[in-house]
C-alpha cells in the first residue's frame, strides 16, 4: 500500500526525466550492478584447438601479400565479446604466421605485447635495436612504447601467440602508436646483450631498465625456463594449485615482466591434478607441451600441445595431466596487484 508519503513510480519517472536534460543518474537505480557482491566476469571459459587454427591461419597466408604480415593474425575472440578483438575481459590475443623472407614493418605502440612461439625455424624479433632469434616455446616480450619488428630468414612458417593489454590500454584511451619510415630498424646492439646484462644473474653496477617498469630482458628461452621448471621438482614439492612453477620476471625487482600483464610456466607431471582454485585475474593458457584436462566451473575441457584457452577470473578451476605437460600463462594479474585488486582462494 502507497504511503501518503511514498513516491508513485510515475512521481519517480517524472523526477528522472528532469536528470536527464542536465546529465544526472539516480545511483540508486543501478546500485546492485555498480558494486557485485563477488565478480561477474562477462567472458567465457573458451578453447582453440590447433589442429583446428593451423590450417586456417596457414590459409590466411594466401590471402595477405608478405607487406600485409604485420596484419596476419587470427583474433582469438572469447564467444562473450564477438566484434572487440578480446579473449578476456582485459585482454587481447591472437595467432600470427610469417613465412620466410617476410618482415613484419617496424612499429610502436602503447600497448605491451607478449609472443610465445609455437613454430619457428629462422624467426626473430627486434626491439630496441637487438635482435632475438625465436625458438619454440621462448618467451618475447616487447615493452610498450619501444620500436620492433619481425621477420623470418628461415624456413617453413614462423607461428607465435601474441598477447598484448590493447583492451587495458583503450579502457584508459591512452594510446599512441607510429610507424618507422624504414621497414627494420637499425641494429645497434650484438644479439644476446640484454641478457648478458640483466639476465646471467649478474647486473650492472647501476642497473637501470631501458624500457622503465617493463622487464629489460625481451627474451625468455624456452630451453632455459624448461630446465628450470623440471629441476625444481627434484628438490620440493609442487604448488597445490599450479604443480611445479616458475614466474618470467624482470630482473630487477622480481616483479612480473610487464606492469600489465603476468606470465609463469608450470609444468604437471604425468597423472598430476591440481587442487581447486580461482583468482579475479583474467588468464589465457597455452599448451607448450602434453596434454591436460581443464576442470573450469564442472565444465571439462581436453587440451593438446599448442591449444589455446581463455580462463576467465574467478572461476574454479583445476588441471589434470594426461602425460607430462608444460602449461603457459599469461594474465592481467600484473595490473591488478600494482591497483590493489587481485585477489586469489584455493582449496
Ligand atoms: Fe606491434
Amino acid at each position: 500500500m502507497t504511503s501518503i508519503n511514498s513516491p508513485t513510480d510515475d512521481e519517480k519517472q517524472d523526477f528522472y526525466q528532469q536528470l536527464d536534460p542536465v546529465s544526472l543518474a539516480p545511483l540508486w537505480e543501478v546500485m546492485k550492478g555498480l558494486v557485485a557482491p563477488e565478480p561477474n566476469n562477462n567472458a567465457v571459459p573458451f578453447a582453440w584447438k590447433y589442429d583446428e587454427i593451423r590450417p586456417l591461419l596457414m590459409a590466411s597466408g594466401a590471402l595477405l601479400t608478405a607487406e600485409e604480415a604485420e596484419r596476419r593474425v587470427l583474433v582469438f575472440e572469447n564467444p562473450s565479446f564477438q566484434g572487440q578483438s578480446k579473449i578476456n575481459a582485459t585482454l587481447y590475443a591472437g595467432i600470427q604466421l610469417i613465412l620466410p623472407g617476410e618482415t613484419a614493418p617496424s612499429h610502436k605502440h602503447t600497448a605491451g605485447a607478449l609472443r610465445f612461439v609455437l613454430e619457428s625455424n629462422g624467426g626473430y624479433t627486434s626491439v630496441d635495436g637487438e635482435r632475438t632469434t625465436m625458438h619454440r616455446g621462448d618467451l618475447v616480450i616487447t615493452p610498450n612504447g619501444t620500436f620492433h619488428d619481425h621477420g623470418h630468414d628461415g624456413e617453413g612458417p614462423v607461428i607465435w601467440v601474441d598477447g598484448l593489454d590493447v583492451p587495458i590500454v583503450n579502457y584508459f584511451q591512452c594510446g599512441f602508436s607510429a610507424q618507422l619510415d624504414a621497414d627494420r630498424q637499425t641494429l645497434t646492439k650484438k644479439e644476446g646483450y640484454s641478457t648478458a646484462l640483466f639476465g646471467s644473474g649478474m647486473l650492472p653496477l647501476e642497473p637501470k631498465s631501458p624500457f622503465g617498469s617493463t622487464s629489460p630482458i625481451f627474451s625468455y628461452p624456452y630451453a632455459r625456463a624448461r630446465e628450470a621448471l623440471l629441476a625444481i621438482e627434484q628438490s620440493e614439492g609442487p604448488n597445490p594449485h599450479w604443480g611445479y612453477v616458475l614466474k618470467y620476471a624482470n630482473p630487477l625487482d622480481g616483479g612480473w615482466i610487464m606492469p600489465t600483464m603476468a606470465a609463469w610456466l608450470s609444468y604437471l607431471s604425468d597423472s598430476m591434478s591440481t587442487q581447486l582454485y580461482r583468482a579475479t585475474d583474467n588468464q589465457v593458457l597455452v599448451v607448450s607441451e602434453g596434454s591436460v584436462r581443464v576442470d573450469i566451473a564442472g565444465e571439462i575441457f581436453e587440451l593438446k600441445q599448442n591449444d589455446v584457452m581463455a580462463l576467465p577470473g574467478w572461476v574454479w578451476r583445476r588441471f589434470e595431466a594426461h602425460e607430462n605437460t608444460v602449461l603457459f600463462f599469461f594474465s592481467d594479474r600484473s595490473a591488478q596487484e600494482k591497483l590493489g585488486i587481485w585477489r586469489e582462494q584455493g582449496q
